[in-house]
């Protein structure tokens, strides 16, 4: 492959001052996407309800010579999150990015769940995310990308976290409906189902209402997450995040309305 071509090919996938804003942007996956996308060019604000979370976020992107902007979100709130698009768009005069990577897990068997729970989890996970597509389908230009996440769970439930199956299910469904809604404005809008990732999410596995860490019983899960995959692995959230950005640059220029499946094979739709 001659020189131009390699670049051509690269730069399908560069976001180079594409504007971008990241939700759940404070950990795991929504963090990663955040460092993935402006190591990529783009100009990206990080948001979570999680300000150590955020400083953490802007202290790794200033290691590794990037910028991020942070800024507190609560994407339960549809008033704040129409603020943030705002403010993007105040400072910046575009959007073209946005991932919807905050949300939260309820673990609590279907016979035991209260109206709170499944109102909370809904209004993070299916309402911020709802809204948050509506904000920004309202000013995003042709060219523009916007990334979900559901989840593994979206295809194959397991019990004890009804109300986060249902939403992520929400998720996927509303997905399609967006990237219906807003492809007649050039607007691309995909989800991604990741499968087991290490985070704060998962990390409730195997810490303590203390804050203790059992490391016997995180290697026995980690281990047995693992088996269901055909490669023996888990994900990582960088593997998430490249995806994020393959759908969120020009590489992904064919692909809407798709759930696509991250998952070292452990499931195969
Ligand atoms: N980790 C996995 O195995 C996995 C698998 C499939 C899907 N996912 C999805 O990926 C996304 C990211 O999860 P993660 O694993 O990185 O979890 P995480 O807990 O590490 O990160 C989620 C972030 O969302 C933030 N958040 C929670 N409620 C919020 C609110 N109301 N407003 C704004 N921010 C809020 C949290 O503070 C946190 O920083 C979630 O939607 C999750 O459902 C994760």
């Amino acid at each position: 492959m001659t020189t131009s071509h390699h670049s051509a090919v690269t730069d399908a996938f560069l976001v180079t001052d594409k504007v971008a804003l990241v939700t759940g942007g404070g950990n795991g996956i929504g963090q990663e996407t955040a460092i993935v996308l402006a190591s990529a060019g783009a100009r990206v604000t990080a948001t979570d309800v999680n300000e150590p979370g955020l400083l953490r976020t802007r202290t790794r992107a200033e290691e590794l010579g990037l910028s991020i902007a942070t800024q507190s979100l609560d994407v339960a709130d549809p008033a704040a999150i129409s603020d943030a698009v705002d403010d993007v768009m105040a400072a910046h005069g575009q959007l073209d990015i946005l991932v919807n990577a905050a949300g939260i897990m309820i673990m609590r068997n279907a016979l035991e769940v209260i109206p709170a729970e499944l109102d909370t989890v809904f209004r993070i996970n299916v309402g911020g995310t709802f809204f948050a597509c509506q904000a920004a389908g309202r000013v995003m230009t042709p060219g523009s990308s916007i990334v979900n996440l559901t989840s593994s769970i979206q295809d194959r439930t397991s019990p004890g976290r009804i109300t986060y199956a249902i939403s992520k299910g929400g998720v996927a469904q509303l997905t399609r409906t967006f990237a219906l809604e807003l492809g007649p404005a050039g607007i691309r809008v995909n989800a991604i189902a990741p499968g087991w990732v290490e985070t704060g999410m998962t990390d409730q596995h195997w810490t303590g209402n203390d804050g203790t860490i059992d490391h016997d019983r995180r290697a026995e899960y980690i281990a047995m997450m693992a088996t269901a995959s055909p490669l023996g692995v888990v994900g990582t959230t960088r593997d998430v995040a490249l995806s994020v950005l393959q759908l969120a640059s020009d590489a992904g220029s064919f692909i809407t309305g798709q759930v696509v499946r991250i998952n070292g094979g452990a499931f195969m739709a």
